[in-house]
């Protein structure tokens, strides 16, 4: 249910001589309950604005809060412990952790927060059967399809009941059947448990599932559009 305040957010990197604006004052207020995908470009700044938010990457300038808290202002382990409770990622390579099982992967996280086994290894059953990978879970990953082993990432981000979804290009690897797929699942949590989600994606077929569609360019936000997304 993450409510996100963005503003005027700026960092620049350097390459070379040059400077490269990432983020060129970005303001952006995103209600709780969102489903946004973020558009543009390769090098328009997506990556940085969704790792700025996650609090992987820190900012030039700006601030930046969720439900209230300022992340740009969180020291490593508070922001640890944010990421861990809180945000879960999905990224365009699975980082799967490629000698456990499915459900181990997905008990990980939970393990690092202390949750004693019996409830883990419900948990991963229970986000398994939910993402449709019933009968796979001690499975390694390079014994699931790239769809599938997307969808273990997925399970291992939401299993933790994040109020937040970071996703970064999380189609790219995957034929338009479980594209379609996984953004089901994905509007599936965003319309029953009101997740957050942000999902940067050059794919057409990926945006027609948002509710709100931003588009950035050099860094800046060019468009901001409501939209009625196809259905489900
Ligand atoms: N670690 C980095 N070092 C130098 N330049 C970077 C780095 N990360 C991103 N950039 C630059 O910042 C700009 C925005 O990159 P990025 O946020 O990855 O865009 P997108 O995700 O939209 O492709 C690009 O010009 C990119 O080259
Ligand atoms: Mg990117």
């Amino acid at each position: 249910m993450a409510e996100i305040k963005c503003v005027d957010l700026c960092k620049t990197y350097l390459q070379g001589d040059a400077e490269v604006r990432a983020l060129d004052h970005v303001t952006l207020d995103i209600e709780p309950a969102s489903f946004i995908c973020l558009s543009g470009p390769s090098g328009s700044g997506k990556t940085t604005l969704l790792n700025a938010i996650g609090g992987l990457d820190e900012l030039d300038s700006g601030a930046i809060s969720i439900d209230g808290e300022r992340v740009d202002r969180l020291d490593g382990g508070a922001l640890a412990d944010l990421r861990l409770r809180h945000i879960g990622f999905v990224f365009q390579s699975y980082n799967l952790i490629p000698v456990l099982s499915a459900r181990e992967n997905v008990e990980f996280v939970m393990q690092v927060q202390g949750l004693p086994a019996r409830e883990r290894s419900q948990k991963a059953r229970d986000i398994l059967r939910e993402v449709g990978l019933e009968g796979m879970e001690d499975r390694r990953p390079a014994q699931l399809s790239g769809g599938q082993q997307q969808r273990v990432a997925v399970a291992r981000a939401i299993v933790s009941q994040p109020k937040l979804v970071l996703a970064d290009e999380p189609t790219a690897n995957l034929d338009s059947t479980s594209a379609d797929q996984l953004m089901r699942l994905f509007r599936d949590l965003n319309d029953t448990h009101g997740v957050t989600f942000m999902i940067a994606t050059h794919d057409e077929r990926v945006m027609r599932y948002a509710k709100r569609l931003i588009r950035m360019q050099d860094g800046k936000v060019i468009g901001d559009d409501l939209q009625r997304p196809i259905d489900r």
